[in-house]
């Protein structure tokens, strides 16, 4: 799989700041800042051959919006699809929540397309709206699939929060996941070995947009650089960082903006999607 620029996943996340600021200094679902999100991504998978949908759903007497964009060509059949919500909170522009995985997941998507990559399997990417009202666009996507279209779903891949300013790098734990997430789980930590960079398995239950393809039975896996949780002194022995301090200490607050990211840690957790999405669909 090829190594992502990382100054190109930085300038995805400049311009997300740029659209908070444009927008009342958020992008949470039913704000303007949400919907400027949605049809900048759109923009950009669009002018690189992606087919995208937008689908609308209901929340709390607002729009909300996924966008999904296809990859065209592949077996159909099997569908390796990955994730990341693009809604922040309303406090802030939620650049690292989840900006990141937002973008990171953009630049992979965009590295397909400018690679003309021919991948085995059917290559599909989501951003999920209003995760942080309780995982709703993700939710909504699952439960709308047919049931044919939900057994093409050979996995489903999630990253939420890749460049916390004192990163961790976490591994979703297939423990009690469906059948097939173990490989998953494997192939990502896979990435990260290859790389040097030692791992933590983490049980995330249903804190973010994987949860729904869990309930559905489709295998899932994921990355995370860790949240309001404060890094143990040995996993700052082990990553770096400051020890009784929070993985991220901007977490759903105004200050998660560009200031808030960790370079390192949002460059290894993207090659390290890369690698993952690369590998599962046969794509190079
Ligand atoms: N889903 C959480 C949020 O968006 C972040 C999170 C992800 C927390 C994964 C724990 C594990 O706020
Ligand atoms: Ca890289
Ligand atoms: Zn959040
Ligand atoms: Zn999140
Ligand atoms: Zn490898």
């Amino acid at each position: 799989a090829p190594d992502i620029p990382v100054a190109n996943v930085q300038a995805h996340l400049a311009q997300l700041q740029t659209i908070a600021g444009n927008n009342g200094g958020n992008r949470a679902h039913g704000r303007p800042g949400y919907k400027a999100s949605v049809d900048w991504l759109k923009g950009k998978l669009d002018a690189a051959g992606y087919r995208t949908q937008v689908q609308q759903f209901s929340r709390n007497g607002a729009t909300g919006y996924n966008l999904i964009a296809d990859w065209p060509g592949g077996d159909e059949s099997n569908v390796v699809m990955a994730g990341a919500h693009l809604d922040s909170v309303s406090a802030g522009p939620g650049i690292n929540d989840n900006g990141s995985g937002s973008a990171g997941l953009l630049e992979v998507a965009l590295t397909v397309a400018r690679n003309g990559g021919t991948p085995d399997k059917h290559l599909r990417f989501g951003w999920w709206g209003a995760e942080e009202l309780g995982l709703v666009g993700s939710t909504h996507y699952v439960n709308t699939l047919s049931s044919t279209d939900r057994s093409r779903l050979d996995a489903y891949l999630n990253f939420d929060m890749i460049g916390s300013p004192n990163p961790g790098y976490f591994v979703y734990s297939s423990y009690r996941q469906p059948a097939g997430s173990q490989a998953l789980e494997n192939l990502l930590n896979e990435g990260f070995r290859a790389r040097n960079v030692p791992t933590e398995a983490i049980s995330i239950g249903g804190r973010s947009d994987h949860a729904a393809f869990a309930r559905a039975g489709i295998p899932i896996g994921g990355t995370f650089s860790g949240a309001e949780v404060r890094k143990t002194s040995s996993q700052a022995m082990k990553w770096g960082g400051s020890a009784g301090v929070a993985f991220d200490r901007c977490y759903h607050r105004s200050c998660d903006t560009t200031s808030n990211i960790n370079t390192t840690s949002l460059d290894r957790h993207t090659d390290v999607i890369a690698h993952a999405i690369y590998t599962l669909s046969g794509a190079n």
